[in-house]
């Protein structure tokens, strides 16, 4: 199906930095009330298609993160499903954070364990070594989260798949050139500046942009873009 709609509307996706975001999309039709407690027997599969421009302004931009350490996304049996429930409880605490806090988004870390912000995936990086959740069925898997890891691979980086708590993570985060980025269909690899923990604001590394999180972020994008060896066999032609 995914083939099928993007060879239809091929030439109406957008030139690079812009792109043509894939959804698929899978409802319950059986019309039938009580269907909150049995699954429905039968449903409808889609596909929506929508033209993006370039989610990430670029320049000296990074992102503020409130790390949330009592709530969490969703119900922990949830977080790898890409459900629409999954977002809708966790709007509540980010409109908080972007309210109280002017945060961008909230870094969901119940108990202390380090998992993913409401749309993306959580990496530190921290010299040559990339460190971010094992996966489990706690958060999202994201695409791009294995695409960035593998690229640091290929460049010879360090790449630990781990528990990583709260407490490591503001340790190593003060430390200079430490960088931290979420990655996203959307977000690629967009630069952390500050985490805010029990209302103080802790700067990653110098606050800036990290030029790991732009060289790795230029890799994936020259790739997506045709400029690059697609060595991993990511690109299908249509
Ligand atoms: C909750 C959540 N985590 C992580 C991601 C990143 O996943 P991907 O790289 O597949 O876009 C997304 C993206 O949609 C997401 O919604």
């Amino acid at each position: 199906m995914i083939l099928d709609i993007v060879g239809r509307f091929a030439s109406d996706v957008p030139e690079p930095p812009g792109s043509m975001y894939i959804r698929p999309t899978h409802v319950g039709t059986e019309p039938a009330i009580g269907k909150a407690a049995a699954p429905t027997a039968t449903s409808l599969q889609y596909i929506l298609l929508s033209p993006v421009g370039d989610y990430f302004s670029g320049g000296d931009t990074t992102l503020r993160l409130l790390l949330e350490e009592n709530g969490a996304r969703c119900a922990a049996h949830m977080g790898m499903i890409k459900s629409g429930g999954n977002y809708a409880s966790a709007l509540n605490p980010i409109m908080r954070a972007k309210q109280d806090v002017k945060a961008d988004q909230v870094l969901f870390c119940p108990n202390g364990d380090v998992q993913e912000t409401g749309a993306a995936n959580f990496l530190l990086i921290d010299g040559d070594e990339v460190i971010t959740k094992a996966l489990d069925e706690s958060f999202l898997h994201g695409v791009t989260r294995d695409s960035i890891l593998t690229l640091a691979r290929d460049m010879g980086m360090k790449v630990s798949e781990r528990e990583l708590t709260v407490e490591e993570l503001l340790e190593r985060a003060a430390k200079p050139g430490c960088e931290a980025a979420l990655s996203g269909t959307a977000a690629v690899l967009t630069p952390v500046g500050t985490l805010i923990h029990n209302g103080q604001d802790y700067k990653v590394g110098n606050g800036g942009v990290g030029a790991t999180t732009v060289k790795l972020r230029q890799a994936l994008n020259a790739i997506q873009w045709g400029q690059a060896e697609d060595k991993h066999g990511w690109l299908t032609k249509v």
